[in-house]
């Protein structure tokens, strides 16, 4: 057990920490009102290697692994999470296409996806009727002489409008439920693909969610991802990897609240005194202080083990279960903290606590994580 990183993840968390100081926070409040996509901060994003940061670097990866690039989400999110999240889905998206693509889909998408030729990768799961439940999705791919026909539509694609390259899963036989799902790569410009507007959301709001409609999609043989009909358990591989990002980016935005908050009451005075003189106060930072720190170890213990090529399913989604939850509280009590003045606009722990919400539900709810654990552990003792 060592709590020391590596020279390689202290660089990468030390690269994405200047990255989001420099390029990230300053854009950060305006990218949130102004609900613009963050094309540019992206590609500078590429050019540092953080669009590809646990893929090999014969593809255009930096190979640092999974403990370095929480580290480096982590850093990211605390200047600015929408950006972070269209960088959590391609780094998954080009993690996905490496460990389950051929020879050929390797060389011709991962270098894409982590120079920013493809601007980002956005991965397409969801649908109308099967979010939690993803075995009820109803696209499908239709086998012709030539490769496939894609119809179909999926809801809440993170960087819809502008992803180059998805993944999207569909149907490909009449198994029910989770079976005769499989994966394909999908350009954001092929024919047939329709992307739609962005949602109007709470939070995160410089990280477009759209719609995409796939009408008579044409794709040849090469688009198929891994194995045919097995695309459902890449799906689910690819999630316990995209939930140690998501726990990592949570602890980030509750990080930068609780920052914020302890900063403040060390300079606001009430009763003549700093406010962080209360003990109320104290035990808000003391709670979140500690509650922050557990969710630390927590993801990077997924992240090790991940690096370590041991199973994670677990505890990816105890890391993420936990580290949503409790950032959530700290963005809360960040914003207490603060009084009326962390209700306006004018400071930035409104816009956290707005951010951090949805990391309890994308990538699977709360509910949901629960279930991967209490499924886990049941299984642990079946007798
Ligand atoms: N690793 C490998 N295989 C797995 C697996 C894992 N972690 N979990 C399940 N599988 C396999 C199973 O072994 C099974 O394989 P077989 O076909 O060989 O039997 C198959 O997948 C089906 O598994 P389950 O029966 O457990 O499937 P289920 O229908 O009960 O669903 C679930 C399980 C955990 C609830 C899953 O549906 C789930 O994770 N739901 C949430 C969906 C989700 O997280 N969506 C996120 C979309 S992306 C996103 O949100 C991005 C963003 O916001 C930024
Ligand atoms: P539902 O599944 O309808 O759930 C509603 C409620 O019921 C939740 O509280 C849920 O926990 C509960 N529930 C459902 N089933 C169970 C159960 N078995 N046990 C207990 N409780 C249960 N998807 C993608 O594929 N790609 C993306 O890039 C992407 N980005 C997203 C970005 C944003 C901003 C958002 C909001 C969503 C995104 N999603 C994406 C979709 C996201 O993964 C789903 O919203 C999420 O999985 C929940 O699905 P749902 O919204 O359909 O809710």
């Amino acid at each position: 057990m060592d709590f020391e990183p590596t020279e390689t993840q202290e660089m990468i968390q030390n690269t994405a920490r200047q990255f989001a100081e420099r390029v990230l926070a300053p854009k950060a409040p305006a990218l949130d009102r102004d609900h613009s996509f963050p094309k540019e901060s992206l590609a500078e994003a590429a050019e540092l290697g953080l669009l590809g940061i646990n893929v090999p670097a014969d593809l255009g990866g930096v190979e640092a692994g999974a403990v370095a690039y929480s580290l480096a989400i982590t850093e990211l999110a605390r200047a600015c999470a929408a950006t972070t999240v269209a960088m959590c889905v391609s780094n998954m998206v080009a993690e996905v296409v490496n460990h389950f693509g051929n020879a050929d889909q390797r060389s011709e998408h991962v270098p894409k996806l982590c120079s920013g030729e493809y601007v980002v990768g956005g991965f397409a799961l969801s649908e109308t009727g099967a979010g939690s439940d993803p075995g009820a999705m109803t696209t499908k791919a239709r086998k012709t002489d030539k490769g496939w026909v894609l119809d179909g539509s999926k809801l809440w694609i993170t960087s819809g409008t502008d992803a180059g390259l998805f993944v999207v899963w569909a149907r490909t036989s009449d198994a029910p439920g989770t079976k005769g799902i499989s994966c394909f790569l999908v350009p954001g410009d092929a024919p047939g693909v329709t992307r739609g507007k962005a949602e109007e959301k709470m939070g995160q709001r410089g990280s477009p969610t759209t719609a995409l409609e796939f009408e008579g999609v044409e794709l040849g043989e090469e688009a198929l991802l891994g194995e045919l009909e097995r695309g459902f358990p890449i799906a689910m591989m690819a999630l316990d990897g995209g939930r140690i990002g998501i726990a990592s980016l949570a602890l980030g935005v509750g990080l930068a609240a609780s920052e914020f908050a302890n900063k403040y009451a060390s300079e606001r005075k009430q009763f003549g005194r700093p406010i962080n003189s209360f003990q109320a106060l104290q035990w808000y930072m003391a709670d979140s202080h500690t509650e922050l720190s557990a969710a630390r170890l927590l993801t990077l213990r997924a992240a090790s083990l991940k690096d370590a090529k041991q199973p994670f399913t677990r505890e990816a989604s105890m890391a993420k279960l936990y580290s949503s939850e409790k950032a959530f509280q700290a963005c809360n009590r960040a914003l207490q903290m603060l009084g009326g003045y962390g209700y306006t606009q004018d400071f930035p722990v409104e816009r956290y606590l707005r951010d951090v919400r949805v990391t309890m539900i994308y990538e699977g709810t709360s509910e949901v994580q629960r279930l991967v654990i209490g499924r886990d552990i049941t299984r642990q003792f079946k007798s």
